[in-house]
């Protein structure tokens, strides 16, 4: 039988946070109710993975295309934002938590600009669990950031140098990527660092996503032979193999 990764425990999970707007509409709530709901599902995630031993959770907030939202759920985003901000970082501090914010920060205002860099120095010294929060993040604006870095710096253009000028340099690839909301899409995340996550997609809306939809999610993982190109026999020797012969 195949090596599957069954011991292993995802170190960096990665997860778009999609369906809070449909769990609001189908309470005949407004779409912010739902959005709410989600900062709660988020902390509840936050713990989850700390007590699984995950050492970097990566989650996605607001997409560069969410602007393109009705202004009042924008505007409501924002705020939220904010308020989780100041709500949420004393105890995310108290409990180890590393935070990040990954995304251009340019078109936020001041407030929640000087919010989120005071939040991440507050809990800077943390090493429990790194949690990078995707605001204002897309893949495609991530990988122009960087080139741009590259070609002002006048450093030559490879994978490498690419890798340490994206916006997620401070941790290792995401093993398993979630999605929840029941898409099956990547919707302008992780473009480059999710190259060889696992994909697992879960019907659950974001605002239900609790502790068995996590454990669903790693035994997932754990059913899957991770082989970044190379062949089954290869990753678990005596596996049977088709000799391959040169023509
Ligand atoms: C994800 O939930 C959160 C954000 C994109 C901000 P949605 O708001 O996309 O929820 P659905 O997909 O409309 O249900
Ligand atoms: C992706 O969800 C972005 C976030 C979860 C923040 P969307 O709801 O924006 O994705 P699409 O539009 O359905 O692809
Ligand atoms: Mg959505």
């Amino acid at each position: 039988m195949a090596r599957t990764n069954s011991t292993a425990v995802p170190h960096h999970v990665a997860i778009v946070m999609d369906g809070n707007g449909r769990w609001a509409t189908r309470r005949f709530l407004p779409r912010i109710a739902g959005h709410q709901q989600g900062v709660g599902a988020l902390n509840r995630c936050v713990q989850a993975c700390m007590a699984r031993g995950i050492g970097v959770l990566t989650v996605f907030a607001f997409s560069s295309e969410n602007w393109n939202r009705p202004a009042e759920e924008v505007s409501g985003l924002m705020e939220l934002l904010a308020l989780s901000l100041a709500r949420e970082v004393p105890s995310l501090k108290a409990n180890g938590v590393q935070l990040h914010f990954v995304g251009e920060r340019q078109q936020l205002s001041d407030k929640v600009r000087a919010g989120l860099t005071q939040a991440e120095a507050a809990t800077a010294e943390n090493s429990r669990l790194v949690l990078n929060v995707c605001f204002n993040y897309g893949g495609r604006w991530d990988i122009a950031q960087a080139a741009r870095k590259l070609v002002a710096s006048g450093e030559e253009i490879t994978e490498m140098a690419l890798d340490r000028a994206l916006s997620l340099a401070h941790v290792p690839d995401p093993d398993l990527l979630i999605r929840t909301g029941g898409e099956l899409r990547i919707s302008n995340f992780l473009l480059w660092q999710a190259a060889y996550s696992e994909l697992h997609f879960s019907d659950k809306l974001w605002p239900d996503f609790d502790d068995a939809a996590l454990d669903e999610a790693i035994a997932f993982y754990a059913s899957r032979e991770r082989r970044f190109g190379k062949t089954s026999g290869q990753i678990t020797p005596g596996t049977p193999q088709t000799t391959v012969k040169a023509a």
